[in-house]
C-alpha cells in the first residue's frame, strides 16, 4: 500500500531504542565523513532485527556505507562500535555494541524496554498505541454468499479473513465499516427454483433450510450436465422463462423468491453468529439491480459506454483491460452492472476513502475491470478500491466439487468439530462444569481451529483442510494457543493476590528467555500495524506462536513457584500476565475468543 514505507518507518521512529541508535549512528557517521548527506528517517529504515536473538536486538548492515567512505563494511561497524561506545555510555537503553561481518549489533537493555512496555500492558494503554494515527473511512466487503447456494468449508476462509482484517484496521484506529453484499439474484437462482418446483418431492426440513435449498441448486447443476439434446434445450428455455419472471417481478414467483430467500439468510445469520462475525452494513445484488441499469444506460447517453450488439459495455483497451460487458442485449443486467451501483453507494452514502473487497482470486479480472470502469466514470476513490484476492481451500485429495461430493457443508463442519472437541478435549469435565459452559467452550475451541486454520497462511496461497490437524493440541494450531492462554491463565490465577499494578524490579527479568518474550510484547503494535496494511493476519499468527513457544520455553526454565525471591516472583508473574493480556488481544484480533479455563 501506498502509505506504508512512510507510516513503518515514522512508527520506527517512534520505538524509542531504533530512534536512539539511529541517532547515534548518524552523528558518528558525520563525524566520520562532514560532508555525508543522509537523513535520519533513512538511516533508521535500514536498522533490522537480527535472525538470532543471541546476535542482538538490533542490527544496523553497513554495506550501504562502503562505496561513500570508501572503507570495508566490517571496518565501519567497528567504527561504529567505537563512538557508539563513547557517545552512547551515558544512555542506559543499550547494554553492547559489536560486529559481526558488516553488521554492528546492539543489545538493548532489555529492564529499559521491559519498564516501557510492561506498566503500559497493565494499566490498559500499550494496546490503544496504534490508535492514534488513523481516521480514514475504511469499508472491507467480506463473505459476500449467495442465497440458495451451500454454504461450505471454503466461505469460510473469507469470512475469517475479512473479520480479522476488520479487527486490525480497527485496532490500527481507521473507522472501519464491516460490509456484506449478499448475492440473492441471478441465474443460480432460476436454476434452484426450477429444480424446487418441477423436481423435488421432499418437503424443507425443519433446519438448515437455506443448505436444503443449497443442495437443490447442486442437484438442479448435476441434473442439467446430465440432460442432452432436447430435453437439455426444453430445461434451459423453461430456466430463462423463470429468470425472465424474476427480473419482471412477477408475483407468484417473487413470493417464492422472497420465502426461499429468506431461508438463505436464516441460515447465514446462524452462521455469522455461531462464527462471532457481525456487519456493520448489508448490501444485497438485488437493491443495486436497477440502479445499475441507469448508470449504465446514463453512461452510454454521455459516451462513456459503448453499444456493441445491442449490449452496453466499456472500452478499456487503453489499460489492456479488453471490452467489458456491462448490459445485456435483453436489458438485464449483469454481475458487473450491478458492482457499479454498489461502488457508487459506498462513496456517495458511505463516505468511503478505501474500499476493500475481499473475494477470491478467480475474479481479479473483474474487480481490475470495475476499478479501471469507476475512474473512467470520475471516481478519485477509484484508486483507493483494492481487490483482496485469495487462493482456495482443497482438500487433501484435491478440489472441493460438488459433483466429486466431497464439498463439506457448513453444518456438517461445525457438528464434526463439535464432536471432536467435545470427546477429545471437554469429556473430564462433564460431570464438573455445567452444560453451559461445556456448550460454550466446545463453539469457542471450535472456532478457534477453524479461524486459526483459515489464517494461518497467507491470503496467495491455498490452503488443505484438514479436520484433525488443525484440531490437535500440540503444533500451530488454534487449539495449541488456546491451550497456551489457558494454561498462562492458571499460573497467573494461582497467586491470589498477585496486583499486576504493583510495582516490580525490572532489573530481575535477566533470563534470555525472559528477553525473548519482553521483546516480543513489545514488537507486538508494530506487528498488528504490518498484518493490517500487508492485509496478512498470518503475520499475527506467526507471532503469537512464537510467543506462547517462547513463552512455554520461558516457563520451564523461569519458574514462578521456584522463583529465588519473591521479588524475582513478582516480575515473572508480572511478565506472565502481560503475555497473556496480549495473547488474549492478538487472538481476539484474529476473531478468535479463548476460554478462561479448558
Ligand atoms: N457473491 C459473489 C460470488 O459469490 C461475490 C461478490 C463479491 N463482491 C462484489 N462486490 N462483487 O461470486
Amino acid at each position: 500500500h501506498q502509505c506504508c514505507f512512510f507510516c513503518l518507518l515514522s512508527r520506527s521512529i517512534m520505538n524509542i531504542f531504533v530512534r536512539s541508535l539511529g541517532v547515534g549512528i548518524h552523528q558518528t557517521l558525520l563525524k566520520l565523513q562532514p560532508d555525508y548527506e543522509c537523513t535520519l528517517e533513512s538511516l533508521v529504515g535500514l536498522i533490522e532485527t537480527p535472525p538470532q536473538q543471541e546476535m542482538g536486538d538490533y542490527a544496523f548492515p553497513c554495506f550501504t556505507l562502503a562505496k561513500v567512505f570508501r572503507k570495508a563494511p566490517a571496518q565501519i561497524a567497528n567504527e561504529l562500535i567505537l563512538d557508539l561506545q563513547a557517545n552512547l555510555s551515558e544512555s542506559s537503553l543499550f547494554e553492547s555494541f559489536s560486529s559481526l561481518g558488516p553488521y554492528l549489533n546492539v543489545k538493548v537493555n532489555s529492564s529499559e524496554m521491559a519498564k516501557q512496555v510492561l506498566p503500559e500492558i497493565h494499566k490498559g494503554n500499550w494496546f490503544s498505541k496504534n490508535s492514534l494515527e488513523q481516521k480514514t473511512q475504511v469499508m472491507i466487503e467480506f463473505s459476500q454468499p449467495n442465497t440458495h447456494k451451500g454454504f461450505h468449508v471454503g466461505h469460510c476462509r473469507n469470512v475469517a479473513l475479512g473479520d480479522s482484517l476488520v479487527r486490525l484496521f480497527r485496532y490500527n484506529g481507521y473507522q472501519v465499516i464491516a460490509a456484506n453484499y449478499i448475492g440473492d439474484v441471478g441465474t443460480h437462482i432460476a436454476k434452484c427454483l426450477w429444480f424446487y418446483q418441477e423436481k423435488n418431492n421432499e418437503s424443507p426440513p425443519y433446519i438448515h433450510k437455506g443448505e436444503w435449498l443449497g443442495e437443490l441448486y447442486t442437484a438442479s447443476t448435476l441434473a442439467l450436465e446430465g440432460q442432452t439434446g432436447s430435453e437439455k434445450e426444453e430445461t434451459q428455455k423453461k430456466i430463462s422463462a423463470l429468470l425472465a419472471k424474476l427480473e419482471e417481478k412477477e408475483p407468484q414467483i417473487t413470493q417464492i423468491w422472497e420465502e426461499t430467500r429468506n431461508w438463505s439468510l436464516e441460515d447465514f445469520e446462524q452462521i455469522y453468529k455461531w462464527l462471532g462475525t457481525e456487519f456493520d452494513h448489508v448490501f444485497y445484488e438485488s437493491e443495486v439491480d436497477e440502479e445499475g441499469k441507469q448508470l449504465v444506460i446514463q453512461g452510454a447517453e454521455d459516451g462513456l459506454f459503448q453499444k456493441s450488439d445491442g449490449a452496453i459495455g466499456v472500452d478499456l483497451n487503453d489499460e489492456k483491460l479488453g471490452f467489458f460487458l456491462l448490459l445485456k442485449s435483453d436489458g438485464n443486467t449483469l454481475y458487473s452492472t450491478k458492482d457499479l451501483a454498489l461502488a457508487k453507494r459506498k462513496f456517495e452514502e458511505f463516505g468511503i476513502e478505501r474500499s476493500i473487497y475481499v473475494v477470491g482470486a478467480e475474479q481479479t479480472l473483474h474487480f481490475q475491470q470495475v476499478f479501471a470502469t469507476l475512474k473512467k466514470m470520475g471516481y478519485e476513490q477509484a484508486s483507493n478500491c483494492f481487490h483482496l484476492p485469495y487462493a482456495l481451500v482443497v482438500m487433501p485429495e484435491g478440489k472441493m466439487s460438488s459433483r466429486a461430493g466431497n464439498v463439506i457443508l457448513f453444518s456438517k463442519l461445525q457438528r464434526e468439530m463439535c464432536d471432536f472437541v467435545r470427546i477429545n478435549y471437554l469429556e473430564s469435565h462433564r460431570e464438573s462444569w455445567s452444560d453451559g459452559e461445556i456448550e460454550s467452550t466446545t463453539r469457542k475451541v471450535a472456532v478457534a481451529a477453524i479461524k486459526y486454520g483459515m489464517l494461518n497462511q497467507d491470503p496467495n496461497k491455498q490452503i488443505t483442510f484438514s479436520l484433525k490437524d488443525w484440531l490437535v493440541s500440540e503444533g500451530d494450531t488454534g487449539v495449541y494457543l488456546i491451550y497456551a492462554y489457558v494454561r498462562i491463565k492458571s499460573i497467573v490465577r494461582k497467586f491470589e493476590n498477585f496486583d499486576p499494578q504493583a510495582e516490580i524490579d525490572f532489573e530481575l527479568l535477566k533470563h534470555s528467555h525472559e528477553k525473548a518474550l519482553i521483546r516480543k510484547l513489545f514488537d507486538f503494535n508494530d506487528i498488528v500495524y504490518q498484518a493490517a496494511e500487508q492485509y496478512r493476519p498470518s503475520l499475527l499468527t506467526r507471532t503469537l506462536f512464537e510467543l506462547c513457544k517462547d513463552f512455554s520455553r520461558c516457563y520451564s526454565s523461569c519458574s514462578v513457584k521456584h522463583a529465588e525471591s519473591t521479588e524475582l516472583k513478582l516480575a515473572r508473574l508480572n511478565l506472565f500476565s502481560a503475555v497473556a493480556a496480549t495473547l488474549l488481544t492478538g487472538l481476539n484480533l484474529l476473531g478468535i475468543e479463548p476460554p478462561e479455563r479448558m
